[in-house]
């Protein structure tokens, strides 16, 4: 008979810790994880009201700018110090930054996006390691948020794919250290929520790169969580979201 240890992954002590989660898909995530009971942490960058709200339910919020080295080596002592034992580490902090047009912004955003997606995980990945292990079950998760550009690339996005595919490609590198106790995946997502302001021409473009042709919303992300982290038989691998965009 197969044992089923499901239970085990998610009432095993230790928070789940989401970056970035102060708006859209991280926000979502953590409040549909709120309702199934979890303990929880996040950080954000932007002060908004909803962080208040999140503390008063237990959440514990650690403001950070990800962009800067001293500052994830500040926050990484702040995750020792307020949030403890880690049941997951979800790198969901990201900016979608346009490669500039001026020969002197090109190195600022090539190194932005390299501290944000790459040097930021690295770190906190190498400085929690210790936190993840201390759970009761014998599994923790590290998952990587990506995306689909990581496999397709992109013309006008050139840093900002780099540094996601640097970062899909630590999945592999730390999965393999890391293992067997924790685990190490990747969600690679295309189109999941428009930005406000984005015209109509630019959204029936983009929906039309996909065979499903929907704007399919932040519950997909945390559908693939709840996959990855019940799941004891998966590491160094990708859950593509993408609406079969390679089909089309
Ligand atoms: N949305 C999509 O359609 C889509 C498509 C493909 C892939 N993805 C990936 O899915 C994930 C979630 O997407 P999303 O649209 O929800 O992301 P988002 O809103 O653009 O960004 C998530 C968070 O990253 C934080 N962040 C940005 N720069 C930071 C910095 N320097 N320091 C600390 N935090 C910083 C922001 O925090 P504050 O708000 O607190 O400033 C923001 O809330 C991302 O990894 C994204 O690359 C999304």
């Amino acid at each position: 008979m197969v044992e089923d240890n499901t239970k085990e992954l998610w009432t095993r002590e230790g928070r789940i810790l989401i970056t970035g989660a102060g708006q859209r898909v991280g926000l979502h995530c953590l409040r549909r994880l709120l309702e199934r009971g979890e303990r929880l942490a996040m950080t954000y960058h932007t002060e908004r009201p909803v962080i208040g709200e999140l503390r008063e339910q237990g959440v514990i919020c650690l403001k950070a700018d990800l962009s800067q080295a001293e500052s994830v080596e500040m926050l990484a002592r702040q995750i020792h110090d307020e949030v403890g034992p880690l049941r997951a580490l979800v790198h969901n902090a990201s900016a979608w930054i346009r490669d500039k047009e001026s020969d002197t912004e090109y190195a600022a955003v090539m190194q932005d996006m390299m501290q944000l997606h790459m040097m930021a995980p690295y770190l906190l990945n190498m400085r929690c390691q210790n936190l993840l292990l201390k759970g009761r079950s014998p599994l923790a998760d590290i998952i990587h948020i990506t995306d689909y550009v990581v496999e397709k690339g992109s013309d006008n996005h050139i840093a900002y794919a780099a540094s996601k595919a640097g970062l899909a490609n630590m999945t592999r590198s730390f999965a393999k250290r890391f293992s067997p106790e924790i685990k190490v995946n990747t969600i690679a997502p295309s189109l999941l929520m428009f930005n406000e302001g984005d015209s109509e021409e630019y959204r029936q473009k983009t929906l039309k790169k996909s065979v499903m042709g929907v704007e399919p919303g932040p519950d997909v992300v945390y559908q693939a969580l709840c996959f990855i982290m019940d799941n004891a038989y998966m590491t160094g691998r990708e859950i593509k979201l993408d609406g079969g965009r390679h089909i089309r």
